[in-house]
């Protein structure tokens, strides 16, 4: 079981997209065990995307994540990571196959309305960024029917 970090990047709230895009996890399978509606710092974002400081999209990506509210999110479930990732699509929605969530939501080429962890080495320095308070487990009522048990039981 995996924990991964979504975060609906301001244009998401803007479009009155993050209930739908929330919707397509619950959907899925998977579950929520945090959620939060807070504006990005800069001094944050230079630690989210530490990976791109100095390149030249940079001060762009940081003008846009930091110019209003985001919704971040903490979500379960088998490979959550790289699934969340493929239910994204690629990074703009012009690119991003039809089906996928930026695939079926945007056509810009600054404004790509979420974020989720591209691995689970980065999926956990980034929930301990946004949720240093930890997560909260919960089990799902549905559990033994949304989830493979150990050994098919
Ligand atoms: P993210 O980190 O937000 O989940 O997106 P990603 O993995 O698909 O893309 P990444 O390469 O990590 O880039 C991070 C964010 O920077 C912005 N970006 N702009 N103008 C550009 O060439 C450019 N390239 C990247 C996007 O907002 C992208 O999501
Ligand atoms: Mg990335």
């Amino acid at each position: 079981m995996e924990t991964t970090l979504v975060l609906c990047k301001p244009d998401a709230l803007h479009r009155g997209l993050v209930g739908r895009i929330l919707s397509r996890f619950e959907e899925k399978g998977f579950q929520l065990v945090g959620l939060k509606l807070m504006t990005m710092s800069r001094e944050l974002a230079a630690k989210h995307y530490a990976e791109h400081v100095g390149k030249g999209f940079y001060e762009g990506l940081v003008a846009f994540m930091t110019a209003s509210p985001l919704v971040a999110m903490a979500v379960r479930g088998p490979q959550a990571v790289g699934t969340i990732r493929k239910m994204m699509g690629k990074t703009f929605g012009l690119d991003a196959e039809p089906g996928t969530l930026r695939g079926d939501f945007g056509c810009s080429k600054s404004f790509n309305l979420l974020h989720g962890s591209d691995s689970p080495e980065n999926a956990a320095r980034e929930l301990a960024l946004f949720f240093p308070e930890g997560v909260q487990a919960w089990t799902p009522a549905g559990a033994a029917w949304l989830w493979d048990a150990p050994g098919g039981a």
